[in-house]
């Protein structure tokens, strides 16, 4: 478990250049990542979200270990109209760390 979250801590330089974690994370190019699993996608106070998100929020869409590995997989796949410009996550064992290295961090 602690060696998958250290795991999910490398993988998360991959997504450093846009997102933020931990105590008083900011959103930057992209929305703060604290407490993700359970959170209503879309969610964030304060970020600008592309339409396919703010209908994901009007929905009442959760971020659950399914939908996360299958956004960070194909982004702009799952989630058609996004603006999150990153080609995804090919390896399960990234996909595994990161998920726990988000369950991990913040609230
Ligand atoms: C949105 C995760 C890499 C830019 C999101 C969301 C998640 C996420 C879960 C949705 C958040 C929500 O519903 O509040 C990740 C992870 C990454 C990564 C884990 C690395 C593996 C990046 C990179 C960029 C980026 C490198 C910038 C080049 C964005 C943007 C959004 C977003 C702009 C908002 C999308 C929209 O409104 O369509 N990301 N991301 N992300 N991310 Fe990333």
């Amino acid at each position: 478990e602690d060696a998958l979250v250290a795991a999910g801590e490398k993988v998360f330089k991959k997504c450093k250049a846009c997102h933020q974690v931990g105590a008083g994370a900011k959103n930057r190019s992209g929305p703060q990542l604290n407490g993700l699993i359970g959170r209503t996608m879309g969610s964030v106070d304060g970020f600008r979200y592309s339409k396919v998100f703010a209908q994901a929020l009007e929905e009442g869409r959760v971020w659950d270990e399914e939908s996360l590995v299958a956004f960070l997989t194909k982004p702009k796949t799952y989630m058609k109209g996004t603006k999150m410009s990153f080609a995804g996550l090919k390896k399960d064992a990234d996909l595994d760390a990161i998920t726990a290295y988000l369950k991990s961090v913040g609230e």
